[in-house]
């Protein structure tokens, strides 16, 4: 056995018999990144004016929940702006979000700087409204460089993106091979010459189990993400994200997913199929006080490590 994998063992069965399932990887980025918008806001000194309601069944918006329990844009963002720096040695200007919902991302990317501009898209009015009404609101004029697409993820754009992405592993919606090998190559033939294509996905020993996960929300809510089939013949893989609030009331099956899982190595070998030039793991690094716990800085890492949950970014160039 090599020295690296009697490490990797080790890790494993210290993970197992402290029964820390629930603190996996996934779980415990998703926690810290709230952790770190919750510091960003005190030290912006934004006091609430009032007490906001509670959220329940009734009264929560969906979207609004996701994005306080799913998504962390402004540390997305930061990512996909340093290592787009890193790989080409200058900063990027166009980014290009597939699947974009409520364009939340667009929004930060537009934050960056005058320069920066930003277009999303998604088959589903409902969210591109939404995100209009409740996030370029938010942005004042930045907002104008934003422009919103009510169109496949796999149609040409009227720009040639310095970064394109897919986030919350979206195009997981592509079932057959032959169909995600297609929509990489329109990601690829959308770039331009130096633009970089970014998705990401998770996995780990647990990443397929049919399990559920909660976690709790600071802003007064629970999440519960939902793995609720998975068939290993063909990697069918149904998933549900469900709020309950304090109230009691639920509100279940928020979101629905149909996917297939795909695993990082066969989307390596299809990204390359596609004709990106290089495609690299970033895996996220250990917090050094705790090697069960990330340290939310994720860097070019071709094995990765065997546990119980983790999320990398898969990051193509041209
Ligand atoms: C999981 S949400 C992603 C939202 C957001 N981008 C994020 O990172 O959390 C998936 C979105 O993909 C959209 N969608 C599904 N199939 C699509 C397609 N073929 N083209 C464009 N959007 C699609 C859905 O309408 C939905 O808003």
């Amino acid at each position: 056995m090599s020295k690296d994998s009697t490490v990797i063992t080790e890790r494993a069965g210290k993970a197992t018999t402290k029964g820390e399932r629930k603190a996996a990887k996934r779980e415990a980025l998703q926690a810290r990144k709230a952790e770190e918008r919750k510091k960003r806001k005190k030290r912006k000194g934004g006091k609430r004016p009032s007490t906001p309601p509670p959220f329940t069944a009734a009264t929560a918006d969906k979207y609004e929940l996701y994005q306080l329990a799913v998504q962390s844009a402004d540390l997305d963002v930061k990512f996909l702006d340093s290592t787009y720096r890193s790989i080409r040695g200058q900063g990027p200007r166009h980014l290009r979000e597939d699947f974009c919902g409520t364009s939340l991302l667009c929004c930060e990317w537009v934050k960056l700087g005058a320069e920066y501009t930003a277009e999303g898209y998604d088959l589903d009015p409902e969210p591109l409204e939404w995100g209009r009404e409740n996030n370029h609101s938010k942005i004042g004029a930045d907002a104008e460089r934003i422009e919103l697409h009510l169109a496949d993820a796999r149609e040409e754009g009227e720009r040639l993106a310095d970064v394109r992405i897919a986030q919350n592993f979206s195009y997981w919606i592509f079932r057959e091979r032959a169909e995600l090998l297609d929509y990489f190559r329109r990601a690829r033939a959308g770039l331009g010459d130096d633009g970089i294509f970014v998705i990401d996905l998770y996995g780990g020993t647990e990443s397929n189990e049919e399990m559920t996960e909660d976690r709790k929300i600071e802003e007064g809510f629970t999440y519960i993400w939902d793995q609720d089939c998975y068939y290993p013949g063909s990697g069918e893989f149904r998933c549900f994200i469900h709020f309950h609030f304090r109230d009691g009331s639920k509100m279940k099956r928020a979101f629905a997913y149909e996917w297939r899982f795909w695993n990082l190595p066969e989307l390596k070998d299809l990204l390359r199929e596609a004709g990106f030039s290089k495609v690299t793991p970033y895996f996220e690094g250990e917090d050094p006080d705790d090697p069960e716990e990330g340290n939310g800085e994720f860097s070019p890492d071709e094995r990765g490590e065997n546990c119980e949950s983790w999320i990398a970014y898969l990051v193509s160039e041209k």
